[in-house]
């Protein structure tokens, strides 16, 4: 019995040593431990030896259990160290690898610019007024003194959903909106940027653009005064050596009316390709405020008056940054926009 007891010690050994994993491991506690294991069934061979012989014989075993349990339990350590190396090394992060780089976001180069016009305007006592981009033949034109069959309405090709619904052409709308909102408040002091939409599309048009409108009324509002606020606005917009010049023109909802030009941000006024050799550059129209428009608006036109201007911000940004395609500004290419 003793001797076998040593046998099984030394199997046991053997088996737990040869063990390469966890489940190798248990296999060999299953056969010398489990319920029909070598040294399980050697325990009960010991309850039926001669009573002389049991308790040499019961020590033995029982101590030939504790070695075999410890060295399951050695083993079984190594082996889950093994396994948790093996775990760590396939999960290892190299802290030495270049990091992805986060991408940052950009303001669009219209939207830049339309934040600086606004806060131009707002530091010369502007506040920002809007209307909707679905709107009435009557806001969009009527009110404008662009009455049906007036030929000007032709020169803006117009979205139209209904007879009398369309998409705004212009931010001008918003001019009549705005007084008919705070008539007989004076004074009037605002600007409308906003979305609108005309039926062109090459390098020079989209059918949809940016327009920014300016609006003052009150009782003694001169013409200088739109001079003046013009030349500051292209002043901050250009820089301080930016020249303005105003040419006569005609628009139903102002009179007078005029075409605004500034010097050539690309050559100062010498004349190059941008300004066609002209060395200037139109930039927006302007004028006095109709009578008519303020009539309609709930203004009484022998008490007050007022100038207006609207400008395409698109084209300002293609003046700032020198682009020469506006469809660029709509194309959404993080390779144009990441450049602003
Ligand atoms: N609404 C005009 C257009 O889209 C621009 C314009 C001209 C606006 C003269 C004005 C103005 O307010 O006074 O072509």
């Amino acid at each position: 019995m003793l001797r076998e007891l040593e046998e099984i010690w030394r199997r046991a050994q053997a088996a737990i040593a040869a063990a390469r994993n966890l489940e190798e491991i248990e296999a060999a506690r299953v056969r010398f431990l489990g319920r029909k294991g070598e040294l399980t069934q050697a325990l009960r061979r010991v309850a039926s030896l001669p009573a002389a012989e049991r308790p040499l014989a019961g020590q033995r075993a029982n101590e030939v259990k504790e070695k075999v349990e410890r060295a399951l339990a050695e083993r079984t350590g190594v082996l889950r160290g093994e396994a948790l190396t093996r775990r760590l090394e396939a999960e290892a992060v190299d802290v030495t690898l270049p990091g992805r780089p986060v991408m940052l976001g950009y303001r669009h180069p219209l939207s830049q610019v339309r934040e600086e016009i606004e806060n131009i305007f707002l530091g010369l006592g502007f506040s920002i007024a809007e209307g909707p981009e679905v709107e009435l033949d009557y806001y969009n034109f009527e009110a404008l003194n662009l009455p049906k069959g007036h030929p000007a309405r032709d020169m803006q090709d117009t979205f139209f959903i209904s007879e009398e619904i369309l998409l705004r052409t212009h931010t001008s709308p918003v001019q009549v909106r705005t007084l008919e909102r705070l008539a007989p408040q004076l004074p009037v002091k605002v600007i409308a940027p906003g979305k609108v939409y005309r039926r062109d599309d090459d390098a020079t048009h989209s059918p949809m653009f940016h327009q920014v409108e300016g609006l003052a009324v009150d009782t003694n509002i001169r013409f200088s005064d739109l001079k003046g606020v013009l030349l500051v606005f292209a002043r901050e917009m250009f820089g301080p050596k930016t020249k303005l010049r105003l040419r006569p023109s005609y628009f139903p909802f102002t009179e007078p009316s005029a075409e605004v030009d500034i010097s050539c941000v690309i050559c100062g006024g010498e004349g190059c390709r941008i300004c066609k050799q002209t060395g200037w550059l139109e930039i927006l129209g302007a004028g006095m405020v109709h009578p008519r428009v303020l009539a309609v608006s709930g203004y009484d036109p022998e008490k007050c008056r007022g100038f207006a201007f609207g400008m395409g911000i698109e084209r300002i940004a293609l003046l700032k940054y020198g682009v020469n395609d506006l469809r660029l500004f709509f194309d959404n290419d993080l390779r144009f926009l990441s450049q602003f």
